[in-house]
């Protein structure tokens, strides 16, 4: 979908979302998933987090066989993704589901799960998810060095901002004591992991 008037779209959403503060995927590791999607031919992708919908629609975009479910509980977001993926003709291939994250039970099994929602829920996204992963399926997880803070804490004298950095440092502890999956850690847009359910040896 490299047309021009693709790109002028996805152009304006970015510059939109820059302009109402709603954070977004950066666009370093919004490149690293949408490599990952096509070199692991991800069909069915679950998203924690929809914001205007700007990730899912180029998720979607790589193919029209993939699926994306995107849970988000803010109701202005969530009427604004709703418009834009129409926008875009990608009514048929995303789903947005209004409410928590955390309280949506699904049977479905997902090859990718993204987690983008409250920073300060991300265990609690795992473990409830964990059950939804297809075999081969894997979380990735999102803004992981929360803008350098993560790395270095000295960066904000904000409270509330430091209480989310130690949140985040907690997730990474998670991962990294997790015996049930294995996880990568890659620093390129905000932080990035990658967690695939460990091998049985
Ligand atoms: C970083 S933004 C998502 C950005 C989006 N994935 C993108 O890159 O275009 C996080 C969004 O998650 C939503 N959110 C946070 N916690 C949530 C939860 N428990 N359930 C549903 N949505 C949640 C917030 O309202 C916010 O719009």
């Amino acid at each position: 979908m490299e047309t021009e008037k693709n790109m002028e779209d996805i152009l304006r959403l970015k510059n939109y979302a820059d302009q109402s503060s709603v954070p977004i995927m950066m666009d370093e590791g919004m490149d690293f998933i949408l490599d990952y999607i096509k070199s692991k031919d991800v069909k069915f992708i679950l998203e924690i987090g929809t914001a205007i919908g700007y990730s899912s629609i180029r998720f979607a975009q790589i193919d029209p066989n993939i699926r994306v479910y995107t849970i988000e509980y803010d109701i202005i977001r969530y009427h604004e993704a709703v418009k834009n993926i129409s926008r875009f003709n990608l009514g048929e291939q995303i789903t947005v589901f209004l409410g928590d994250a955390l309280k949506f039970n699904f049977t479905e099994k997902f090859d990718l799960i993204f987690i983008d929602g409250a920073k300060s829920q991300y265990i609690n996204f795992f473990e409830k998810y964990k059950e939804n992963l297809a075999p081969d399926g894997v979380f990735i997880s999102d803004n992981l060095s929360f803008h350098g803070m993560v790395e270095d804490i000295n960066i904000t004298k904000n409270y509330s901002t430091i209480k989310l950095i130690r949140k985040i440092r907690r997730y990474i502890d998670f991962l990294k004591a997790n015996k049930e999956f294995d996880t990568t850690f890659y620093s390129i847009g905000d932080g990035v992991a990658i967690s695939k359910r460990a091998e049985i040896k």
